[in-house]
Formats: C-alpha cells, sequence, structure tokens
C-alpha cells in the first residue's frame, strides 16, 4: 500500500494533537512541526501507544512519525522545515496528501497595549507560515497526483474586524482569503489539489491561555473541531464551520452592518478580558 503524509504545523497541542490523532487513526504517516520538541515527543509517544493496541487487534501496520522542532514565526525555521518535510518524504517515500496549517496564536488587549513584537510575530506565523507551507505543498502535491491542504482560520477571520484582539482577527481574515483566492486558482486551472478553511469558534485548548484570555467564552472540544473539519475537507468544503452555533455567527456576520458588529465584538472580546472571579 503507497504510505500516504499527513503534514500538520502546531501538532504538539490544541487542533493539531487532535488532527495528528485522527489521521494517524485512519492510517496516515505523520510529520508534526511544532515549536516544542518536548511536546511533539509526548503526542509521537501516545500516537505509538495507540498504534501498539491498534495492531495487537489487527496486525502491524508500517505508519510512521517524524517531527520537526521549529519556530515556524521564523523565516529560516521554516526554510528548514521544508527541507526536512521533503527530506523525509523521499527517504520513506509515499505522497504528501494532507497539510494542515494549524500553528497559531492570538492575543487578547487594546492593539497599543500589546507588545509590538509579539503581534509582529503573530503575523508571521499566523499569515507568513501559511503561505510559506501552501506555496510549496501546494506545488509538491500537484506534482505526486493531487492533496488536500487545510488552512486552520478562525471564525474570528469571518467578522468585519475585531476589537481587543485586531491583529489576531486581521491574520485570519487573511487566512480565509487568501484561502478562497487560491481554491478558485486551483479550481479554474483543473488542479487535484483541494484547499479549505477552518473557521472555528472557541475550542477548549491551551490556545486561551496563550492570548492572555481571563475568562474564556464556551467551547467545543479539539475532537468535535477536528472530526468537523475532517468530514469538510472529504466534501470539498471551502469554509469549514465546526458546530451549529458558530454558524448562526458566521451567518450574523454576514447580514448585520459593521457598525452593529463590532461594538457586539468588542463587548465579547472584552469580556474575556475580565476575570470571572470577579
Ligand atoms: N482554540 C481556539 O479557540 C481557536 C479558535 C479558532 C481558531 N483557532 C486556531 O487554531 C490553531 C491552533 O490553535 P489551538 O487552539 O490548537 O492552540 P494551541 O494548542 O496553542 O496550538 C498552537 C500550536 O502552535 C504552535 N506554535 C506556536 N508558535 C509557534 C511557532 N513560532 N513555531 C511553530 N509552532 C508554533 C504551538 O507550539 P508550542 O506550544 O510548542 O509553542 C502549538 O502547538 C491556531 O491557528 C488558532 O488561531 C483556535
Amino acid at each position: 500500500m503507497i504510505r500516504k503524509w499527513a503534514t500538520i504545523t502546531g501538532a504538539g497541542s490544541g487542533i493539531g494533537e487532535e488532527a495528528a490523532v485522527e489521521l494517524f487513526d485512519m492510517g496516515y504517516s505523520l510529520i508534526l512541526i511544532g515549536h516544542g520538541a518536548d511536546k511533539l515527543m509526548a503526542v509521537r509517544d501516545c500516537l505509538a501507544k495507540r498504534k501498539a493496541r491498534r495492531e495487537k487487534k489487527s496486525g502491524p501496520f508500517d505508519q510512521k512519525i517524524a517531527l520537526i522542532a521549529k519556530d515556524l514565526s521564523d523565516p529560516s525555521g521554516r526554510a528548514e522545515a521544508w527541507e526536512d518535510i521533503k527530506g523525509i518524504i523521499d527517504k520513506e517515500g509515499g505522497l504528501p496528501a494532507i497539510l494542515i496549517n494549524s500553528a497559531g496564536f492570538g492575543a487578547v488587549g487594546n492593539f497599543r497595549a500589546i507588545p509590538y513584537d509579539l503581534q509582529e510575530n503573530m503575523v508571521d506565523l499566523n499569515v507568513e507560515a501559511v503561505m510559506f507551507f501552501t506555496y510549496r505543498m501546494a506545488d509538491l502535491m500537484e506534482k505526486n497526483g493531487g492533496g488536500r491542504i487545510l488552512n486552520v482560520a478562525s471564525s474570528a477571520g469571518l467578522f468585519p474586524g475585531g476589537p481587543y484582539m485586531s491583529v489576531y482577527y486581521a491574520t485570519k481574515a487573511f487566512v480565509v482569503s487568501f484561502t478562497n483566492g487560491i481554491r478558485e486558482e486551483l479550481e479554474e486551472s483543473g488542479s487535484p489539489v483541494k484547499v479549505s478553511a477552518l473557521c472555528p469558534g472557541p475550542v477548549n485548548t491551551p490556545f486561551n491561555k496563550r492570548a492572555g484570555v481571563r475568562t474564556p467564552l464556551h467551547g467545543i472540544s479539539a475532537k468535535r473541531c477536528v472530526r468537523a473539519a475532517i468530514r469538510g475537507m472529504k466534501r470539498q468544503q471551502a469554509i469549514i464551520l465546526p458546530g451549529l452555533s458558530i454558524k448562526l455567527a458566521a451567518a450574523g456576520a454576514k447580514l448585520l452592518p459593521a457598525g452593529i458588529m463590532l461594538p457586539l465584538t468588542a463587548h465579547q472580546q472584552k469580556k474575556k478580558l475580565r476575570n470571572g472571579k470577579q
């Protein structure tokens, strides 16, 4: 059987980690990319245990897991990661079947109160890294007969703006627009590469802690989010909205004028900054 690779950025935790579990259980070999080597190794150990349990029931199955620990907000980290990805697929053989661009982070607060460097770093990761890997992987996939790319955006990317999380919302609006644009280009050229944007609302992952959220909004589990994402990819949906409430919020964002949406969004974001205990 031909090996199929799923390459996942941000695979050390949250949505990326859960995508690794689901795709591994579906038989994909994995290239897991993240910041921290320790987190990636923990994910690999957990997957190896799942494989051992599975093999006890159904016999041996040839699946590989490769780890790449790099800072993807850094141009040299991205370039090194790409060389590693190509090297792994060349050496082990198989097809670059799936790319999930999940690495990303946010920061809550007033734009002028959040350190500039942090927000610049966010653009480097949430925007540049998505462009970088999509550009290269689409080519590699096309040469190998096709593949699927999932760019993890956010429902934030469907709103006219995100006061008190302005840069984060803007990065995710980029991801949505970029994905829609290249999707059309790929379709018009008859490419076998398919691309989708995942736009979840709140998901229960370490994201909020890192973003400085004191009172998180009620979220769905990463498993539910990833299962919806995989279903959406199979159906070749352009924008994948996991859960009814986020479908309704997205419809509202389309219908309501920015003058109404922006203060509503500001109100929601400010809630995240309040200390729930007070
Ligand atoms: N959770 C939500 O509510 C939510 C909602 C909508 C969209 N999203 C999007 O979903 C994606 C995944 O987030 P998540 O919820 O799964 O949060 P998460 O658990 O914090 O995952 C983010 C991952 O990105 C990695 N990462 C961060 N900076 C990196 C860098 N410079 N280089 C390489 N990897 C880096 C992190 O690795 P380290 O931990 O090692 O730094 C982490 O594994 C993000 O793009 C986020 O914007 C999340």
